[in-house]
């Protein structure tokens, strides 16, 4: 039976829902059930409010005539960006005193400098400057060729990631001697905010990827960190993620994931090493 679900203005019919499900789904593989009708609801109202919509339907006209910049505004309405600094201690922990040092040691033995590591679903930046803290300080990395990667679909909040600006209450949890390390605080009228140093900025390469389409990029990478994005996605393309990261990472490549995921029945190229941390096999 059609069920017309009337809000405040716009009406959303199970038409128009399912089509922009389908659309979100295509474009991004983030995969929306009837459970999400208010979020796409609340999300989507803002862009036929600044579009100067009256419905639903209009909207999907617009994105069925092949609006390509508006299938961009779509998918960053509706992609869940929550993230922060040092999110998940553990794993970057487990970087610092496990990976590192040996990844460090093999490298050297290869006679090889180079470093990469990979923040797929970077979200506004926090896991990559996180990540680029870590690196940075170790000491024996100084002179290495270190980059880290840092992409997302989402090209809003990827612009909110290259500032890197934020509320100065969003870095209460890291550490103090951190904080006074790689931070600035602003002050007159940037009080209340905080940004991240240049010389943190340096090696960190932010860029569009859809993890979804094909990569620009070959690798290999060192450290894959994908974390609370596969969730959105249905199980056949996290099985086609987890086997494409296992052909991009470099033989014996950490992936680390969020802490409500698992390459249970997904993937068997790694083994689990540490709390949703694996390591490729070969
Ligand atoms: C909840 S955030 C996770 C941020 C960070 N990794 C963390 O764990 O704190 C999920 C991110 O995945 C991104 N995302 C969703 N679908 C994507 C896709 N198909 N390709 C790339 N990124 C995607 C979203 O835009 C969002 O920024």
């Amino acid at each position: 039976m059609q069920q017309n679900v009337t809000f405040s203005r716009f009406e959303l019919t199970d038409e128009d829902f399912n089509y922009l499900c389908a659309l979100i789904g295509d474009q991004a593989g983030i995969r929306l059930t009837s459970a999400k009708r208010e979020l796409v609801y609340a999300r989507l109202a803002k862009r036929l409010r600044a579009l100067g919509l009256r419905s639903f339907r209009q909207y999907c006209d617009l994105l069925r005539g092949g609006d390509e910049e508006e299938k961009v505004h779509c998918v960053n309405a509706i992609t869940t960006n929550v993230t922060f600094f040092f999110r998940e201690a553990h794993h970057f922990e487990y970087l610092e005193q496990t990976v590192l040092p040996e990844l460090m040691e093999e490298k050297i033995r290869a006679g090889s400098r180079r470093l990469r590591v990979w923040s797929a679903g970077c979200s506004s930046g926090e896991e990559a400057y996180s990540l680029g803290i870590v690196l940075r300080e170790q000491p024996a990395l100084q002179n290495w060729d270190v980059r880290v990667l840092a992409t997302d679909v989402d090209t809003h909040i990827l612009e909110r990631a290259r500032r890197g600006i934020y509320d100065l209450k969003q870095i209460e949890k890291v550490s103090p001697a951190r904080r006074s390390r790689w931070f600035r605080v602003g002050i007159g009228r940037n009080e209340g905010l905080v940004s991240v140093l240049p010389e943190l900025k340096e090696r960190i390469y932010f860029r569009q990827v859809n993890l979804k389409e094909p990569w620009p990029m070959h690798g290999p990478f060192d450290v894959i960190f994908c974390r609370n994005v596969v969730i959105y996605f249905d199980r056949e393309m996290q099985r086609k993620l987890f086997d494409r990261f296992a052909g991009i990472l470099s033989s014996n490549g950490h992936l680390f994931i969020g802490h409500s995921e698992s390459l249970f029945g997904l993937s068997n190229r790694f083994r689990l090493v540490g709390p949703t941390i694996y390591r490729k096999t070969g």
